[in-house]
């Protein structure tokens, strides 16, 4: 299978002032060609740096990122524009994704532009991308303005745009997080149909376990900027292995009567900035650390099964 997307060891270290964030380290992943991959962790954990980092959005201080064989770590300016249209990012908000003074044509019509389409094939491409988020007839939307959009619609115009210069990688970053509850299958699937249709690699960012288990066929769980562990998402789901994965599997809202989500098997709180220190960073909150987690931070190690566990309790 070809890898569309590989990360190899990849960090990011912020530095304001006297504060120093080690909001990613060390994070291996790929994704190959129609495949889904869930990233999921609580807030602050890396995800949307993470997701920057492989969209080139922002520069790594550490590690690679390699896309479709090439290494675009530290492409910039012009160098990066032909990876823009094959890598391509859906916004969580669509209500902040477009512009409100451009109507929906204009809006798809823009990346065309940018990306070098010639001009004559821009209306089909259009009406394509429209009968793919079924806005159709496309007639009926392409001279509208965003205010005049449901938040569903404006998401489907949001990924129209995102699947417009042909890409061959999708990250969406909580694409349905903003949306009402009754829309957020509808999109979801059509994301889905089109990654199905496309076979385009995708990378699906939420804290959500419920909705990554809905659309990943894989899922890497991310603590404190590194990922704790990673497996096929049903099997990942039904026997966690990391402590955290298991606490975030027992916060899943499903309707059991034998979970009461009051006690979570975890303590204490997230603490928000993330330390380059040696132990495990979760042994705070874990209700099985004991001495070499204080001192030696646990590997991502394979654990069988297309799995990777970091934990010391699992080795
Ligand atoms: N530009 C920046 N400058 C300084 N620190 C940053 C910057 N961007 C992110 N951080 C810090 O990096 C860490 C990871 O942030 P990030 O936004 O990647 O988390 P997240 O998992 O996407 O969270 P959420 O679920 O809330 O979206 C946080 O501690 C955050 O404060
Ligand atoms: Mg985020």
């Amino acid at each position: 299978m070809t890898q569309v997307i590989e990360a190899r060891a990849l960090g990011k270290t912020f530095r304001t002032g006297r504060r120093v964030v080690h909001a990613v380290q060390g994070v291996d992943l790929s994704v190959v060609a129609g495949e889904a991959l869930g990233i999921v962790g609580e807030s602050g954990c890396g995800k949307t740096t993470l997701a920057r980092m492989l969209l080139r959005l922002e520069e790594p201080t550490a590690g690679q990122v390699i896309f479709n064989g090439a290494d675009i770590t530290h492409r910039r300016g012009r160098a990066l524009l032909p990876f823009r249209a094959r890598a391509q990012l859906v916004f969580q908000n669509p209500f902040d994704a477009l512009n409100p003074r451009f109507t929906i044509r204009r809006t798809l019509a823009e990346p065309l532009r940018n990306f070098g389409i010639p001009e004559a094939e821009h209306t089909a491409r259009i009406d394509a991308a429209m009968a793919r988020v079924r806005l159709t007839p496309a007639s009926a939307w392409l001279d509208r303005y965003p205010h005049e959009l449901s938040g569903g619609q404006l998401q489907r115009v949001v990924l129209a745009r995102a699947l417009i210069p042909g890409p061959i990688l999708i990250v969406a970053d909580e694409p349905v997080s903003m949306l009402d509850v009754s829309v957020r299958a509808g999109i979801l699937n059509l994301l889905r149909a089109a990654r199905d249709d496309l076979g385009l690699a995708a990378i699906y960012i939420s804290h959500d376990l419920a909705l990554i288990r809905y659309v990943c066929e894989r899922t890497v769980v991310m603590y404190l900027g590194r990922i704790v562990e990673e497996g096929p998402t049903a099997t990942l789901i039904a026997t966690p292995r990391h402590p955290y994965t298991a606490a975030l599997v027992a916060a899943v809202p499903v309707p059991r009567v034998d979970q009461d989500r009051e006690t979570l098997p975890i303590k204490g709180a997230l603490s928000d900035t993330p330390t380059g220190g040696t132990g495990c960073a979760f042994r705070d909150r874990c209700l099985h650390a004991f001495a070499r987690c204080e001192t030696e931070t646990p590997k991502l190690r394979d654990a069988g099964e297309a799995r990777r566990v970091a934990c010391h309790l699992d080795a």
